[in-house]
């Protein structure tokens, strides 16, 4: 049997369970890796390596569709993402009891993205993986997300949208027995530590929280008469006095850092307020606007000896 095979095998059987040490654990990930296979079970394990590129119809909605509607994917379908998932939903299913989905990993290794593709998975899964199906709580859990990253998650030497606090996050499910597919009911989540001197002062090559450059850049899109018809932020004004490039505010302009390659974030700051819309939180976004441009201001202020 060669190496390739041998591997496939392991996780046929459901897991990596012959391989009992590390070199081999390791080979058996890197031979799969090289054929674009980035997920490998061990026992209740599911292994991920990040490919750092978007994978051809690994998430897409067929592939969702068949991890919705396959009866038994842990049997008939390869490890992956939605397949834990599907284990974790199937057990609320029959038993109605809690699941737990632990997601780590080092900086970078792709455990925020992880945790979208589960919250997807979930929040589908009541409706039969129809988008338009969704319930207003299933839309609000994945459309509240680029709210928790513009706040939350920074540039870092190691990951462009490292997340700086940490988070957990319970999903609720209505449960009306085995036969009736639960629905995502209700979302909390719980923060713990959140990386707040970041806010004051970041390294070199590192960035401040999103919101700062999101902020900016949507009122720098309007300076440059960018198009933006498609706002409902028309009377969205930049505060008298304040400029809009990152490098005239103290807290932006010490790190050498402003931007994110091949990203747009005038993008990045509509799906904020979208999010904030989708939370019906839509009237707040002017009073967020303008503590963001507080913050700012409060670290241009210069105190002299008197
Ligand atoms: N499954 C994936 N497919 C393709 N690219 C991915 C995948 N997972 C992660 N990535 C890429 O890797 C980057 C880093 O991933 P992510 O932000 O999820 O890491 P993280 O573990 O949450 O890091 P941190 O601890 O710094 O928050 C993503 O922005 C994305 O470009
Ligand atoms: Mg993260």
């Amino acid at each position: 049997m060669d190496d390739l095979s041998r591997t496939d095998k392991f996780y046929l059987r459901g897991g990596l369970l012959s391989l009992l040490n590390e070199p081999e654990l390791l080979h058996a990930i890197e031979s799969r890796f090289a054929r674009d296979v980035i997920y490998t079970s061990t026992g209740p394990v599911l292994l991920a390596v990040n490919p750092f590129r978007t994978l051809p119809r690994l998430y897409d909605s067929d592939c969702l569709n068949t991890f919705l509607s396959t009866e038994d994917p842990e049997a008939l379908l390869p490890p992956h993402v939605y397949r834990t998932s599907w284990q974790a939903y199937r057990l609320i299913k029959c038993t109605g009891a809690p699941q737990t989905i632990l997601v780590s990993g080092e900086s970078g290794s792709g455990k925020t993205e992880t945790t979208k593709f589960v919250m997807r998975y979930l929040a589908l899964a009541g409706s039969g993986g129809s988008e338009a199906a969704l319930s207003v709580v299933e839309r609000q859990v994945l459309e509240s997300i680029p709210l928790l990253e513009a706040f939350g998650n920074a540039k870092t030497l190691r990951n462009d949208n490292s997340s700086r606090f940490g988070k957990f996050t319970e999903l609720q499910f209505s449960h009306h027995g085995q036969h009736e597919n639960p629905r995502l009911a209700s979302a909390q989540t719980h923060c713990y530590l959140l990386e707040k001197v970041r806010v004051v002062g970041q390294q070199q090559g590192e960035r401040n929280f999103h919101i700062f450059y999101q902020v900016l850049s949507f009122f720098r899109a309007r300076v440059a008469e960018t198009p933006l018809e498609s706002l409902e932020l028309r009377n969205l004004a930049l505060p008298e006095g304040m400029s809009h490039k990152p490098e005239d505010y103290a807290y932006l302009n010490k790190s050498g850092c402003h931007d994110l390659a091949d990203h747009d974030e005038v993008h990045d700051f509509l799906a904020t307020v979208g999010a904030f819309s989708a939370l019906k939180m839509a009237e707040d976004v002017h009073s967020i606007v303008a503590c963001t441009f507080a913050v700012l201001q409060l670290g241009n202020i210069v105190f002299e000896a008197d």
